[in-house]
Order: structure tokens, then sequence, then C-alpha cells
């Protein structure tokens, strides 16, 4: 396995891959890897010949008072991972490898960041989607694979390839949850076990909104208070939002009629810590699907 740290090794790496015939597989990543990490890389590696993770925490995409000095790292356990899961290339660079100086260019993608997580943290996407964009010109021509725990950045990061023509194709993977429902995050490293034990309320409570889907409830705000009135059943969780919307275009739904892919999408507090969580719901014909995601 390589282990690269500059940005002209990397591009090297790719453009050798390719020039061999191979297909390039692109997990990003802020490291302190888990099974959802890990179930992206499989994905990659199923696909593609030659399997790059990148492991940045991106500074851009933090707000200020956000998390950045103290998130989870862990950069040996991360290379094992990454040797366990047959992965071709990691890349890992320091912060002034990916900005030499405050970038005076960064990408915006209009209206998709605007509610959600987008309210909560309004510099938050424009610093995902400036960092992915810099991955996906410095790897090139790749499918790039990502988790649809974070089902906005996935809605957000497919616009901003559509829109500017980059050569990749965005793939989205389920989202991998623990036994008990919680999805796994690095940031679960943070929950105390109190806190730990209270997080599944939010699995719980996404369920509950799509069991009432699957009886035939189509009311998106008596969706939004099923999972209001089940978060509240622990005091210690506070809920920042929870919206039902269109899964591409991320457009708000009053009323679930006809075919479609939704989303009921939340982002909560217990603690310091803040946590997102959400399930898909698919409509054909009248049938309900649930995407919940699935169990390590
Ligand atoms: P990070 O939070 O490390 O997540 C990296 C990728 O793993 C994302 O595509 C995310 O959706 C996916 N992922 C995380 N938890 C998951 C889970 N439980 N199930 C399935 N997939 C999961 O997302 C980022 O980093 C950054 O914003 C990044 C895209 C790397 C840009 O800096």
């Amino acid at each position: 396995m390589l282990h690269l740290q500059t940005v002209a090794d990397l591009r090297a790496a790719c453009d050798r891959a390719r020039a061999g015939g191979h297909s390039v597989g692109l997990v990003p990543t802020m490291g302190f890897l888990h099974a959802g990490h890990r179930s992206l890389m499989r994905a990659a590696r199923a696909g593609c010949d030659f399997v790059v993770v990148t492991i940045f925490v991106n500074p851009l995409q933090f707000g200020p008072g956000e998390d950045l000095d103290r998130y989870p790292r862990d950069l040996a356990g991360d290379l094992a991972q990454c040797e366990e899961e047959q992965v071709d290339c990691v890349f890992a660079p320091a912060a002034r490898e990916m900005y030499p100086s405050a970038p005076l260019t960064t990408v915006h993608v209009a209206r998709l960041t605007e509610g959600m997580c987008g309210a909560a943290r309004p510099t938050h996407f424009d610093g995902v989607t400036t960092v992915v964009a810099k991955l996906f010109a410095i790897v090139g021509p790749c499918t790039a694979y990502f988790g649809r725990k974070d089902a906005q950045q996935l809605a957000v990061v497919r616009r901003m390839a559509e829109d500017l023509n980059l050569p990749v194709t965005v793939v989205g993977c389920p989202l991998v949850r623990e036994a008990d429902g919680l999805a796994l995050s690095s940031r679960n490293a943070y929950l105390d076990p109190e806190e730990r034990a209270a997080a599944p309320v939010l699995f719980a409570a996404l369920r509950a909104a799509g069991d009432a889907v699957v009886a035939g409830e189509r009311d998106a705000q008596r969706l939004r208070a099923i999972v209001r009135e089940t978060v509240a059943k622990e005091p210690s969780v506070a809920l920042e939002y929870v919206d039902v919307r269109d899964a591409q275009g991320l457009e708000p739904v009053a009323t679930i009629d006809g075919d479609g892919e939704l989303l009921v999408a939340l982002a909560a507090r217990i603690g310091a810590t803040r946590l997102i969580d959400n399930i898909g719901i698919s409509i054909r014909g009248g049938d309900v699907a649930l995407d919940l995601g699935r169990t390590v």
C-alpha cells in the first residue's frame, strides 16, 4: 500500500494507474476510520482497480467554535484498517500541502446547502465542496464513493460534479449502523457512556416516522412531530432540526404524494456532540420501501 503525503505524488500515482489501463476509485474521509468508512472502501475495492483513500481533517469545513482542534485522529490505526481492506493508496496530507495559503477560490453549491445542516453550519458545505473539488482535480477521472449517512453532502457533491462536468462518477453507499441503531460516526467517540446510551433514540425516532409512512401517513408535519415526540423522551438529546426532503433536489416536502425518493433527516446535540442521521423512503406505485441502512 502506498502512503503518500504530497499532491504531486498522488497525481502521479493515479496517472500511472490509468496509463496502465486501471480504473481509479476514490474514498474521501477525515480519518478515525470505522465500519461506515470501510463499507465505502469495500465498494471501491469491488468496483475499481486502484483504490485511493484520502485522510484529511479539512479545516475549511469547520466553523468557528466547532471541533476542528479536538476532531479524533489515529493515523496508524487508519493505515492498518486501509491495509486490511486492500486499499492501494492512502493520501494523508498536511494542511499546508492542501492549503499552502488561504484559498481565494472556493466552490459554492447554491440552494442545496441552505437548509438542514447548512442552517446551523453556514460555511460547512463550501468547505466540503472546495476540498472535494480539489481531491477530484488531483486524483483525476475516477469513481468516488460517499455514504448516505451524510445525505445532504452526497446531494451537494453530486450536483457539484454535474454542474462543473467533473470527470467523476459519484456513488452513494448505504448508511452503516451499530446493532442498537446508532449511525456510525467518528464523532461517536465524544459520547460518554450516558450519552452513548441515549443516542439510539435518534434512529428510533426516524424509524417511528418511517413506520408511520408504511402505515399510510403522508403528512410531513405529522412525521416531523413523530420524530420530535420520540426524541423528547430522552431529555439529554436536543433536536436541532428534522426535515422531510426530496432525496435528490432536497426540496422540502409537505405532503408525500406520488412516486419518489425522500429523506427524513435530522441533526441533534447530545451534550457537546452534534450528530446527524436519516432514513430513505422510496415510494413506487403506492408501495413504500424504507431504507434504514444496514447494521455492522
Ligand atoms: P467523514 O465524516 O470522515 O466521512 C467520510 C465518508 O464516509 C463520507 O462519504 C461519509 O458519508 C461516509 N460515512 C461516514 N459514516 C458513515 C456511516 N455510518 N455509514 C456509511 N457511510 C458513512 O464526510 C466527510 O468525512 C468529509 O466531509 C469529506 C467528504 C471527507 C470532505 O472533507
